[in-house]
């Protein structure tokens, strides 16, 4: 099937491709006729070269570029801030500025970690911003960076990303969970957890739309649905994958983010308001339980 506005399937070009979102919205979006898809992992485009960028827009001619590409470890950030904030700031203003030039809108990925969590009752896209570490600040600028340069852009701020690949906190904690007969977790930040199977379901649906002349460009949030803490998060992991294989595990253990250290400030509580979203794309939250439950059958059932 076509798009209404296109007479042939809309041509989306992927960056970051091999990444959590990238590979699933690679893999949603590409069995769905309504598109085509140009998927390119970092050594098919490094959006740190202009030249690079240019070339590839060009030859490929997207109808849409989304962003998946980014440097996402909070705290491998902290000390190497000058890469993070090349690929996360400079680059997304480079990528900004050649799809602006080409007519081209871009779609672009950012973090609940632009908030410090002081909001217990959560953020919506007008709230005011302040990071407190170096990949939040990197995060931003590169939101800044691509509002000043494209105005025909879409950024998704998405929170706590989990898949059944990758280095997430599903797979740490399944990893730990088989090694480990004691677990902690901290159980004091809130935050929502979102499958990057919901993350492309939603980039998705945000596609369809604009392809059909929704022009709805700026800020979103979206999360997947109910409120939790690490710790709860991890013991819904357990659960569900001991279903599937026996652990190693026997305990988990709360413990306060004061005693659990990290390099990077996490904010305390990170949670996103996705009512623009839904009133602006009708595009509704869905439990990350359930797809927590999806994911990991998914992975179960590969072996
Ligand atoms: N993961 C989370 O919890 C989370 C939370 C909130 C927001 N987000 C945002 O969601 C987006 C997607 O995150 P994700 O979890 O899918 O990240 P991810 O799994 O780390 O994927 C990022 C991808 O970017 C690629 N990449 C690195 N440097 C590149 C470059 N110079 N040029 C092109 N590609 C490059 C990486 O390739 P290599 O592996 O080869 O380096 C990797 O495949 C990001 O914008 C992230 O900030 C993520």
């Amino acid at each position: 099937m076509a798009s209404d506005s296109y007479s042939r399937p809309v041509r989306i070009l992927i960056t970051g491709a091999n990444g959590q979102v990238g590979r699933e919205l690679v893999s949603q979006a590409g069995n769905d006729g309504f598109f085509e898809i140009v998927a390119l992992g970092r050594k098919q485009l490094d959006i740190t070269d202009a030249d690079a960028i240019g070339r590839v827009l060009d030859e490929r001619q997207p109808d849409y570029v989304v962003n998946c590409a980014a440097f996402n470890r909070a705290d491998a950030a902290e000390r190497q801030s000058e890469h993070c904030f090349r690929l996360n700031a400079e680059a997304v203003g480079l990528l900004g500025k050649a799809c602006a030039s080409r007519g081209i809108p871009l779609l672009h990925l950012s973090t609940d970690y632009v908030f410090d969590g002081h909001y217990a009752s959560g953020y919506s896209e007008n709230d005011a911003v302040h990071p407190l570490g170096v990949y939040g600040a990197s995060k931003w600028q590169g939101e800044e960076l691509l509002r000043r340069v494209h105005p025909r852009h879409i950024i998704l701020r998405v929170s706590w990303v989990f898949s059944g690949g990758g280095h997430n906190f599903l797979i740490r904690s399944l990893e730990q969970a088989r090694q480990e007969t004691e677990l902690v977790a901290v159980d004091d930040r809130r935050g929502c957890p979102t499958a990057s199977t919901d993350v492309a379901r939603v980039l998705i649906a945000i596609l369809k739309q604009l392809a059909s002349g929704a022009g709805a460009w700026g800020t979103y949030h979206y999360c997947g649905a109910e409120v939790t803490t690490r710790y709860a998060f991890c013991e819904a992991i357990i659960a569900t994958a001991s279903q599937y294989e026996q652990l190693r595990v026997e305990r988990l253990v709360p413990v306060s983010s004061k005693d659990f250290h990290t390099e990077a400030e996490r904010p305390a509580t990170s949670v996103l308001k996705c009512r623009k979203l839904l009133s602006t794309f009708g595009i509704r939250q869905r439990p990350w339980r359930n797809e927590l439950v999806a994911v990991l059958r998914h992975l179960y059932e590969r072996f």
